[in-house]
């Protein structure tokens, strides 16, 4: 992978005024789309979600804000997004695209390569097209210093980096990208989601990558392996969520494991649990939960997600590893 210049300077977060930032950047957004119309993508993460508040400032109904259902997101996510945004009374379209993204994903098992065809779907096809239709010229996004950072040293190739790859977002796909959060880290985020009076599910939201479920899955990516591991995602975030951790996730294994279920043969998948005590994502410590905690994981996976005979604990830092395996 292909080492870049790191050229966005970090606000720190003690030298941030969220308030004065927040100003600024909604002037900026005003001052680029001028009179024009800009096209949103929310995801539903702390980063998208201030974005779109800001965006919606600057440009009220000149703003088309998408949330694009990749059939990757977890469960009853997309409704919940939306409802949270209706309350604010900020519209948003839900757009279906799980056909294009299970299409693109289809034989790839190289997490790059993953990643490269979650990009390209997105940025190529998804949002040039939704670019297209509504006549806009630029494209909101939340990305955030962490994901600039790694993916210019070449850790690994975050979703939502384009310029900082040298890519040319205009020639390429039609369209500019504005990211009003690229100096700021997480937890500078939160501050800034917090003075746009973003309900706390939002500002404190534990991290979700924008490829969802996709590199959470090791191996090939279909639509009943996503299946596995979002039911997994499902009970992990429902027992570790008072934790108070950074983050926590159920990868989905490709090698596969005799168990044994009734006196019977059964081989099956194997689910890894991370669970994350990290600042803003750059390097991080596995938290120790009780075993009470590790046994009921032990007991309900299993029990509750088809086909899986056996659960693990990672225990390793960040570095060397990553917070998600892909
Ligand atoms: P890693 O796994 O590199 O992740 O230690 C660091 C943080 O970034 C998140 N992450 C992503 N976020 N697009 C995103 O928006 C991505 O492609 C992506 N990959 C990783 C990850 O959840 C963690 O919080």
């Amino acid at each position: 992978m292909e080492v870049y210049e790191m050229e966005v300077k970090e606000i720190r977060i003690g030298d941030l005024c969220p308030a004065t930032f927040i100003n600024q950047k909604i002037d900026k957004i005003k001052e680029s789309v001028r009179k024009g119309l800009a096209v949103n993508a929310l995801s539903g993460g702390v980063d998208s979600s201030a974005v779109t508040v800001m965006g919606y400032i600057a440009l009220g109904n000149r703003l088309k804000t998408y949330f694009i259902d990749t059939g990757l997101m977890r469960e009853g996510e997309p409704q919940q997004v939306a409802t949270y945004f209706e309350i604010m009374g900020i519209p948003i379209e839900i757009i279906d695209a799980q056909g294009r993204f299970f299409d693109a994903l289809k034989g790839l098992t190289d997490p790059e390569e993953k990643r490269e065809a979650i990009t390209r779907t997105f940025y190529k096809d998804v949002f040039a097209d939704l670019i297209r239709q509504s006549g806009a010229r630029y494209l909101l996004q939340g990305t955030n210093y962490t994901d600039v950072e790694e993916t210019v040293a070449g850790v690994k190739r975050q979703h939502n980096i384009l310029e900082q790859l040298g890519i040319n977002t205009e020639e390429q796909f039609g369209y500019r990208v504005i990211e009003p959060l690229v100096q700021l880290r997480k937890p500078a985020i939160r501050e800034v989601a917090k003075a746009l009076a973003l309900p706390k599910a939002i500002y404190n939201r534990p991290p979700f990558p924008g490829p969802g479920l996709a590199i959470i899955v090791k191996g090939e990516v279909t639509p009943e392996r996503v299946r596995i591991v979002r039911k997994a995602t499902k009970i992990v975030e429902e027992v570790l969520s008072d934790t108070g951790a950074f983050q926590y996730l159920a990868i989905l294994h490709e090698d596969k494991f005799t168990g044994v279920r009734q006196g019977k043969r059964d081989y099956g998948f194997q689910i890894e649990i991370r669970c994350w005590e990290s600042a803003d994502a750059k390097t991080g410590l596995p938290t120790r939960p009780s075993y009470d905690i590790l046994d009921l994981l032990a007991e309900k996976i299993p029990t509750e997600v088809p086909g899986v005979v056996s659960v693990t604990y990672n225990i390793t830092k960040k570095p060397p590893s990553t917070i998600e395996a892909e």
